[in-house]
């Protein structure tokens, strides 16, 4: 009789050859100023400047989540066969939780770059593998389908919201943040994170940052060490306090006069004389669109590029009044 012979389904078998040809581009980081007291194997309990991220290019660039490596000063990278090098923070995009390290590595040849893909033809119901390296030790393998596309989250690092997010019912957990989502191909669709789920608990929803975006900050931060978005050169106040006025809009705090908001002429908010104060502009259209609150804002703002002309509406004096404005960089 032949030997008892373990017969995986041609599916798992897939899982199974997709899971060992891209383990070898997740990396184990560790942020060595947070050293954890115990050891533990909870995959809830990574604790801060710890966690998953994966091979970007044969160059040694490695890519994570922000939030993983925020604040820290000395980190490691352990890479599949358990050896560990030093790397460096090259930049970093809080806005798309992403950040970009450089690792020294004598050998190159050790490097397993993932495959970009891309994510603007993601469908839902399409099967998804989330890959992480949560200790060091062995890679984590979480499966499910995306089920849904073009979501929005808020960053957690800077509040600003990251559009076109792909949400998924694979596990994404402190474990696998900041390491690979891939397609059935292997191709690298987006990068896990798990900065949304505040209580750790898996609530059969989980998210990536789609790689379209993730290249878009990755290739810049290589570039320039980090990311240069185009902006108005203006504070503004709190969602809140705007409602409390009974308009939609945004409340123009401060336009420095050298910023390309204050150029144009668009108002801060001052006091007069007798300390009363004076509101400024309440933008409330963006290139013709309807602008109610920060959001809607730093949406129109990413459509855009450093040096374009947009018109900017604002309310002031109770009249709408129309502005071109010259887009300026964020550094
Ligand atoms: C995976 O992604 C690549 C690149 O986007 C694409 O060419 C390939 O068809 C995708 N595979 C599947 C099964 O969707
Ligand atoms: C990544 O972005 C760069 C720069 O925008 C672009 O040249 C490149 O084609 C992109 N790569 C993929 C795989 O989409
Ligand atoms: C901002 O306003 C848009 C409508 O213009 C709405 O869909 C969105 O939920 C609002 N976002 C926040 C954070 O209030």
């Amino acid at each position: 009789m032949a030997a008892m012979k373990s017969k995986l389904t041609q599916d798992e078998q897939l899982t199974v050859d997709l899971f060992k040809r891209n383990t070898p581009s997740v990396v184990f980081i560790t942020n060595l100023a947070v050293r954890r007291d115990a050891f533990t194997l909870d995959m809830q309990e990574i604790p801060q400047g710890a966690g998953s991220g994966f091979v970007w290019d044969a160059d040694g660039h490695v890519v994570t989540n922000f939030h993983v490596i925020k604040g820290a000063s000395d980190l490691q990278v352990t890479l599949t066969d358990g050896d560990e090098y030093a790397a460096e923070v090259v930049g970093f995009d809080g806005d798309k939780d992403v950040a970009v390290l450089q690792l020294k590595l004598p050998d190159t040849e050790k490097l397993h770059p993932v495959k970009l893909g891309t994510s603007a033809d993601l469908l839902v119901g399409q099967r998804v593998y989330a890959i992480g390296n949560p200790f060091g030790l062995d890679h984590t393998l979480t499966t499910g389908v995306i089920s849904g596309t073009g979501r929005e989250i808020s960053s957690g690092n800077t509040g600003r919201p990251i559009e076109d997010v792909i949400q998924t019912d694979a596990a994404i957990n402190p474990g696998n943040s900041g390491g690979p989502l891939l397609n059935s191909s292997g191709e690298l669709i987006g990068v896990n994170t798990a900065i949304y789920s505040p209580s750790g608990a898996n609530s059969g929803v989980g998210f990536a940052v789609p790689v379209d975006i993730i290249n878009s900050s990755v290739t810049q931060i290589i570039k320039f060490g980090k990311v240069i978005r185009p902006i108005l050169g203006i504070s503004f106040a709190p969602d809140q306090s705007v409602e409390q006025l009974g308009v939609q809009g945004i409340l123009v705090l401060d336009a420095r006069e050298t910023g390309p908001a204050g150029a144009a002429g668009v108002h801060g908010t001052k006091r007069d004389q007798n300390g009363r104060l004076v509101l400024g502009d309440i933008i409330t259209g963006f290139n013709n669109m309807r602008v109610r609150n920060a959001s809607d804002l730093y949406k129109a703002l990413d459509k855009c590029g450093i040096g374009d002309e947009v018109d900017l509406e604002v309310l002031r004096d109770n009249s709408k009044i129309h502005m071109k404005i010259t887009l300026g960089s964020s550094s």
